[in-house]
């Protein structure tokens, strides 16, 4: 009875009354065994609401009480975005997302999806060596520092489509899947080798850039995209061998070069290795 008088009649007074005097609440409930104890939970609670009063006001309302008004760098990751068994979603987050966040030890899978990062640093995944899949589609990034993913050892999919990336930093070797669709890739970004050590890639999406050439195709790769370039020439030697006319391309089955300005029937000697000839321009 006492009790239920207590959170029913005196919390309810006691939380108006600290609230108006906020300065003095020690003095609240003097003698009281009950106050000395409440008034520091009280006191952290007032704290709370207190330093959330005093930050900025958000650009958007933000009905999250917890990162309302508060800036996404400061917020642990997992307060931001969704944790689960090894995956980290951090999609369309807010308040803005400009950088990559603390990753959680042991981070397999990390999807950070349409948000507002701008930059890669090394430092960013240099202690997440567990990563298998990065997915930073539709951010904006135009910089990736050149070691950022080259220790990830075991990462086998990296997306980095729709951003602003003029160059690739390099890749590591395991990838399986690159996805680097809708960036201004310049052919002097790409370099003719970056591709050439990933033994296991299978998929190769570099579409609607600004390419030039078609880079080194490692003989893995079963899915190439390329279309909406503006490669001009694929050479005998892009896919097949000039010295070995018996030569077959073993995997690849799928090639885009359609919207580039490159006429693929004016050479089919080009293609002879092919099990099937690339969609593209043909007269
Ligand atoms: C395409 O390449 C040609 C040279 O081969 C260049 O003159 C032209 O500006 C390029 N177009 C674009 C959109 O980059
Ligand atoms: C085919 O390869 C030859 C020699 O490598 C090159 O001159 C020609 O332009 C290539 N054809 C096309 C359509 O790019
Ligand atoms: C053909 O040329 C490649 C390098 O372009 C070389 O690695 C390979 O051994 C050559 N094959 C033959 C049969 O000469």
């Amino acid at each position: 009875m006492k009790t239920l008088f207590f959170t029913c009649m005196l919390v309810p007074w006691l939380v108006a009354a600290s609230d108006r005097t906020f300065d003095h609440d020690s003095q609240l409930i003097p003698g009281s065994l009950a106050g000395s104890q409440l008034n520091g939970y009280f006191s952290d609670y007032l704290k709370s609401r207190r330093a959330r009063r005093a930050l900025p006001p958000a650009d958007e309302p933000d009905d999250n009480p917890i990162t309302a008004g508060a800036d996404a760098a400061d917020l642990p990751t997992c307060l931001l975005c969704v944790c689960l068994t090894g995956s980290v979603y951090c999609e369309e987050v807010s308040p803005d997302m400009t950088s990559i966040p603390t990753l959680p030890k042991e981070t397999a899978y990390l999807y950070a999806r349409f948000n507002k990062i701008r930059k890669i640093k090394t430092k960013d995944f240099a202690e997440i060596v567990t990563l298998k899949r990065i997915d930073l589609t539709g951010n904006l990034i135009s910089e990736i520092e050149d070691g950022a993913f080259s220790k990830l050892t075991l990462l086998e999919e990296l997306s980095l489509a729709e951003n602003q990336l003029v160059k690739l930093p390099a890749l590591p070797a395991k990838l399986t899947s690159f996805n680097a669709n809708y960036n201004k890739l310049k052919t002097k970004g790409v370099k003719a080798n970056a591709f050439k050590k990933l033994t296991k890639l299978a998929n190769l999406f570099l579409a609607d850039n600004m390419l030039e050439a078609v880079p080194y195709i490692p003989e893995s790769v079963r899915i190439l995209h390329l279309q909406n370039n503006n490669i001009t020439e694929v050479n005998v030697d892009t896919f097949c061998r000039s010295n070995d006319t018996y030569y077959l391309r073993p995997s690849l089955n799928e090639v885009r070069l359609d919207g580039n300005p490159v006429v693929l029937s004016k050479y089919p000697d080009n293609f002879t290795c092919m099990k099937v000839l690339p969609v593209g321009k043909y007269r």
